[in-house]
């Protein structure tokens, strides 16, 4: 019998180092730790061993048991050890990876070129003046000095809004420019000191409105940029050395600026701004034609509207100016199509960095 336990032991602890997953641990125990494996067979037949056999017999199979027992916890631990080492080799993690980069996202070309003005005007100690997008015909034209029926209004065909408490001669409508924010700033200042107004010197942005048949050139709604100085002593050179210094500055220094002379009812006298094409140097090319870029429009403050401010046209004068930023960004970035800003295309947004 002590032969018999060698062969189980033997047997046993063969085939123990052949196991390689769960299920062949249980079957494992099964068969050779369970109730009707052999070594528990040599238990059970314990009785029938002589009586000076059976302590050394008994002995021998408690020895066994413990050893398979104990193999087995060991070939557990091992099995265990090695799973756990091959995930670790298998998943690896591999930290020196490069991220994946994230969208990040960027301002808007127009909010670039307006943050841009914000920045040379403040340096030449303008403020930014808010002004509502909806106005009355009052403020819009009226008070601007185009009378209704005055054909000046014709070059801005107008959004007017239907309101049940419509007043006829002065309807609500979207502001076809940001000139009407010249009477709201004049007559909020004035309001503060009536005989004696202070001066003034502020831009006013902000989107405005007008009635397009919309190409590449014209859209319903655009942003401008309003200017507005007033003073004592204020004269049409300083509005030439102004805007002629904002061209330097927005430009670069080599660039040229040319006034002609124009009109519009609340300046006067009247121009408009052109710069020297910073794409050929002025010499002509396919964007400028004549190697002129009109930028904006410009004037002295006309004494009726100074006077419909609230300043007295007497002893104070000014210059206004209005500019279209969307029309410098096209420039300055090449865009060929207005109605591309307020699209919201994400790959014609992402090529502004
Ligand atoms: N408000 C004018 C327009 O939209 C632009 C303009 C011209 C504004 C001359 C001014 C100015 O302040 O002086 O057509």
């Amino acid at each position: 019998m002590l032969d018999e336990l060698k062969r189980i032991e033997k047997a046993a602890l063969a085939e123990l180092s052949t196991v390689v997953d769960q299920a062949g641990l249980d079957g494992w125990r099964v068969t050779h730790l369970g109730r009707n494996s052999d070594l528990m067979q040599i238990f059970d037949n314990l009785g029938s061993v002589t009586r000076e056999e059976r302590p050394a017999i008994g002995r021998r199979a408690n020895e066994i048991k413990k050893a398979l027992e104990s193999a087995f916890e060991g070939r557990v631990s091992a099995l265990e050890q090695e799973t756990l080492s091959r995930s670790l080799q298998g998943d690896r993690l591999d930290v020196t990876l490069p991220g994946r980069r994230l969208a990040l996202g960027r301002l808007h070309p127009d909010t670039r070129t307006l943050r841009e003005l914000y920045r040379i005007f403040g340096e030449m100690g303008f403020q930014v003046y808010r002004s509502r997008e909806v106005e009355d015909d009052e403020h819009n034209f009226q008070l601007l000095n185009f009378p209704p029926g005055h054909p000046a209004r014709d070059m801005q065909d107008t959004f007017f809004l239907e309101t049940r408490t419509g007043n006829s001669s002065n309807p609500l409508l979207l502001r076809t420019h940001t000139s009407p924010g010249q009477i709201h700033a004049m007559r909020e200042a004035a309001s503060t000191n009536p005989d004696n107004p202070p001066a003034l010197r502020m831009i006013l942005p902000g989107m405005v409105y007008r009635v397009e048949q919309t190409d590449a050139r014209h859209e319903t709604q655009f942003d401008q940029v309003e200017g507005l100085a007033i003073g004592r002593g204020i004269r049409f050179s300083d509005l030439k050395g102004t805007l002629a210094d904002f061209a330097r500055r927005m430009f670069g220094p080599q660039t040229r600026t040319r006034f002609r002379a124009s009109f519009f009812p609340f300046t006067e006298p009247s121009a408009e701004y052109d710069i020297g094409c910073f794409l050929c140097g002025g010499s002509g090319c396919e964007v400028c034609g004549s190697g002129w870029l009109e930028i904006g429009g410009c004037g002295m403050v006309h004494p009726i509207v100074l006077r419909n401010g609230g300043y007295d046209p007497e002893q104070y004068t000014g210059f206004a100016f209005g500019l279209g930023p969307q029309r410098i960004a096209m420039l300055r970035y090449h865009i060929e199509d207005i109605r591309l800003f307020w699209q919201n295309d994400i790959r014609f947004l992402g090529q502004f960095s």
